[in-house]
Parts: structure tokens; sequence; C-alpha cells
């Protein structure tokens, strides 16, 4: 095939045009960006992981109680509070729900009535908060659409590496 002259000298225009904005290019790319720094990403739970360590400490409360091991029923609850309280804090709300102030409306007054049960080892008194805290879990679940979720006073340990009787000293 002969190609015209025409169209060669095209080509050729072509081909240094485009080394040209190549080099160009090349010339102008920004410099690369600095590497960030290696700092640790970081992680927040989230609800349902919360509401796991809340669900252990809530059995553990009453595996204690059954025991009349109040040192370690009032731990427990102590432990209840931290996680309710890290809930309010790293996740006030969750699906347009105010979960933190849900919490405070449904969690604090129950604790509150568990640990005057607690100190006054009690277990009566104990009782009846344990169930009206258990109730406001579930009625918590309720308003956020979550009515499936049930809990329960614990029927047996799900713990059998450990003892809650109160330790012999
Ligand atoms: C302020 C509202 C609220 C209160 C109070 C609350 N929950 Fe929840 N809980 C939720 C929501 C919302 C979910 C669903 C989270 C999701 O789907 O990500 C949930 C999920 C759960 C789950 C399912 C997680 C799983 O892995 O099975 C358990 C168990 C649970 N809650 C236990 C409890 C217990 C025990 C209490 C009371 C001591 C309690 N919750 C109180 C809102 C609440």
């Amino acid at each position: 095939m002969i190609v015209p002259a025409k169209l060669m000298q095209r080509i050729a225009m072509a081909t240094l045009a485009f080394a040209f904005s190549t080099a160009a290019l090349a010339q102008s790319a920004p410099p690369a960006p600095a590497k960030p720094p290696e700092v640790p990403r970081a992680y927040i739970p989230g609800l349902e992981q919360f509401m796991g360590w809340i669900q252990t400490h809530h059995a553990k409360l009453w595996l204690a109680a059954r025991e009349r091991n109040w040192e370690l029923a009032a731990y427990q609850l102590g432990e209840l509070k931290e996680v309710m309280g890290d809930t309010q804090e790293l996740i006030p709300n969750y699906k347009s729900l105010p979960i933190g102030e849900m919490i405070d409306a449904v969690i604090t007054g129950p604790i509150t009535d568990l640990e005057a049960a607690t100190e006054a080892r009690d277990l009566k008194k104990f009782i009846a908060g344990y169930d009206k805290l258990t109730e406001n879990c579930n009625s918590c679940h309720s308003a956020a659409s979550r009515g499936f979720i049930v809990i329960r006073r614990p029927t047996a340990s799900a713990f059998s590496n450990q003892d809650f009787a109160p330790a012999r000293k």
C-alpha cells in the first residue's frame, strides 16, 4: 500500500504532538502525596457489640446475686453502668433514635434501685429491681423495632469457668 505523502506528514505531526503532550503531563504531574503517618485507626464498636457486653453483665449480675455474692453483684452493676455509659457516649443516636437519652430514661432508675438492694444485701428487693431492669431492656428493644430480642432472667450459667459463689477467704 502506498501512503500518500500528505497523510504521512499528518501521522508524523500527530505522533510528535502526542509525545509533547505526554512530556508536558509528566512535568506538570503533582508530586506524590506524602505518606500519611501510621496511626492506628479509631475503632468504634457497633451497638450490637455493646449490647453483647451488656448481656454478659446482665447475666452475671443475676448469677452473682442468686449466690448472694454481693461483692460480685456490685462489681457487675458497676460494669453494666460503665458499658451503658460508653454506649451513650459513642452511639448517642442509632438509626434516628436517641439511644443515649433512652438509656437514661429506662436504665438509670432500675440501676439505682439495684445498687441500693445490693448495698442492703436484700435479695427480694434485688429480684424486683432486676425484673424491672429486664422489662426496660425489652421496652427499648420494642421501641427500636427490635422486639424480637427478648431478655429474661438467666435460667443457668453460660459461664461454667466462673464460680459465682462468694470466694472462701
Ligand atoms: C436504649 C435502648 C436499649 C436498651 C435500654 C437496651 N437495648 Fe439491647 N439493643 C438495642 C438495640 C437498638 C439493639 C439492636 C442493635 C443492632 O441491631 O445493631 C439491641 C440489641 C440487643 C441484643 C442483641 C445483640 C446480640 O448480639 O444478640 C442483646 C442481647 C441486647 N440488646 C441486650 C440488652 C440487655 C440485656 C439490655 C438491658 C440490660 C438492653 N439490651 C437494653 C437497644 C437497647
